[in-house]
């Protein structure tokens, strides 16, 4: 392995590997501290662990795309899933993202142009009796109604805080 400092490695990055053995073995940690660091998987970042590693970039890219939790752009101000387990499928997980998608502008990574959503659909988080959930800033809503995720919206609105 490089070593980090010779190499102009991403303050964040370089401190993730500081303490790390075999850092070849540990890409999957790796990934999880960058994505817990910056709330996404930066591509410089990316960029510089496939020269530290001496791996190609699209084994780092399919690495990242095989695991839901981690993403390459940032996410919006407020993050919301749906879930789309089985429980919350069947009682129509699909209508409350619908509806969700219909009120908002979302780009292809699923956040709105004005960076105040970021929308996506996650497997079971683990609460099947309150389906269909919905998952709001890390915090679990259920059973929701597809009809009333305009208003849930309108609320988020009301307490979005515009950055400076
Ligand atoms: S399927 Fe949605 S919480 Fe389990």
């Amino acid at each position: 392995m490089s070593d980090p400092e010779d190499t102009g490695v991403p303050p964040c990055l370089s401190e993730i590997i500081r303490d790390l053995p075999e850092i070849e073995q540990q890409l999957v940690n790796i990934l999880n501290g960058l994505q817990e660091k910056n709330g996404h998987i930066p591509e410089e970042e990316l960029r510089s662990l496939a020269l530290l590693t001496r791996q190609p970039e699209s084994a780092l890219h399919a690495l990242v795309g095989f695991f839901d939790s981690f993403r390459t752009c940032p996410l919006g101000r407020n993050h919301l899933s749906v879930c789309y387990g089985t429980a919350c499928y069947a009682r129509g997980a699909d209508l409350v993202y619908d509806r969700l998608a219909g009120e908002v502008e979302l780009d292809a990574d699923g956040t709105s142009t004005d960076g105040f959503i970021t929308l996506d659909k996650v497997q079971c988080v683990g609460a099947c009796s309150l389906a269909p959930v919905i998952r709001v800033n890390g915090k679990l809503e259920g059973p929701v109604k597809s009809h009333r995720m305009s208003a849930r919206l309108r609320e988020l609105k009301k307490d979005d805080v515009l950055p400076d």
